[in-house]
């Protein structure tokens, strides 16, 4: 199976160039403000969102070339996606993320709840600039959706009687918002009919579903070390994902754990060892199976290029992460 690294092979040499640009882009304003998001950007995540965006923009394209706005869309979304981690990482008060200390560990929390905003704000600023007003409503509309997110994930905290729907409406609005715009928009300043814009949405969207429900499964099995974030924090934060409210049908003693928010010694493990030893994670796993497929389904229309092919092998590499 690809890495991320190979899967983004076509755009390699745009990602890069998408990287320096974000680093001026931000431009010597506030030196700390700058010095803090910097840090996050140097780490390298994965790039997949900018990504994706840069490769269906060459896939559209008839010519297979790029233009300055749609180079543009994909610093925005990466800036708009590295702001909503500065601030998720204050929520849960994460200490690691890309393998190095959040900006509020390095720095301190109102250096970056203030970074956050920063990255926002210049956001919302290259974004009028492009001067496309459909453009403008779906990414403002993500911004939205992230804080939305951020506040229905705390409100449903440690609460069992949540439905899937809940969750899923969440994560849509976490996650799988960002994606879907930025896939949309991609399709907007191609001039693209109404219909393929759907199916870019619906792209997004599904790609996005996979993609958390595939970090929810990682929390539960994977390392800090793997993940670059502290893993198994999830539950014990209490939020509770996929695997949580499927091993909750299964396992009804695990409902009392959390309800008393493992306040005894053992509490945690004992919950974790429930979630990681029933049908929970499997479960998981061909749910995100399922949205990876509709994902792409969505995209069977894409003229052949070496951008499509990536765009088409996506999905699975987004669960391949599970292996
Ligand atoms: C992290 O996204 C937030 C989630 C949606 C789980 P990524 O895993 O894409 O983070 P980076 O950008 O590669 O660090
Ligand atoms: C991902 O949600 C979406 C955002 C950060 C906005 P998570 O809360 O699952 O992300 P991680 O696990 O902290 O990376
Ligand atoms: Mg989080
Ligand atoms: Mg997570």
């Amino acid at each position: 199976m690809a890495t991320v690294a190979e899967l983004l092979q076509p755009v390699e040499a745009d990602l890069d160039a998408l990287l320096a640009d974000l680093r001026s882009l931000i431009g010597a304003g506030h030196p700390i403000l700058q010095a803090a998001a910097e840090h996050l950007f140097a780490a390298g995540g994965k790039r997949l969102r900018p990504g994706i965006v840069l490769l269906l923009s060459r896939a559209i394209d008839p010519d297979g070339t790029l233009g300055s706005r749609h180079r543009r869309l994909a610093e925005i979304t990466e800036m708009i996606h590295t702001a909503s981690l500065v601030h998720d990482d204050v929520v849960d008060e994460a200490s690691t993320r890309r393998g190095v200390a959040t900006v509020h560990s390095r720095f301190n929390y109102r250096v970056a709840v203030l970074a956050g905003d920063f990255l926002f704000a210049q956001a919302s600023w290259h974004l009028a600039n492009l001067d496309d007003l459909e453009v403008v409503k779906l990414l403002s509309r993500v911004i939205m959706d992230l804080a939305d997110g951020e506040v229905r994930q705390g409100l449903f905290r440690y609460d069992t009687g949540q439905s899937f729907e809940t969750y899923l409406e969440k994560s849509y609005c976490k996650t799988a918002s960002l994606i879907a715009n930025s896939a949309r928009s991609a399709g907007v300043l191609a001039e693209l009919p109404q219909p393929r814009l759907e199916d870019l949405y619906r792209f997004g969207r599904q790609l996005g579903l996979a993609f958390q429900v595939v970090d929810d499964i990682l929390d539960f099995t994977g390392s800090d070390q793997q993940l670059g974030k502290p893993a198994a924090s999830d539950l014990a934060a209490g939020y509770l994902t996929a695997p949580v409210l499927y091993a909750l049908e299964e396992k009804p003693a695990l409902a009392g754990l959390i309800e008393r928010e493992f306040c005894e010694a053992g509490d945690l493990d004992q919950a974790l060892a429930l979630v990681r030893g029933c049908e929970a994670i499997p479960r998981s796993r061909a749910l995100a199976e399922q949205f990876s497929r509709e994902a792409h389904e969505a995209l069977q229309w894409l003229p052949a290029s070496e951008a499509s092919t990536a765009l088409l092998a996506l999905p699975e590499f987004v669960l391949s992460r599970l292996y």
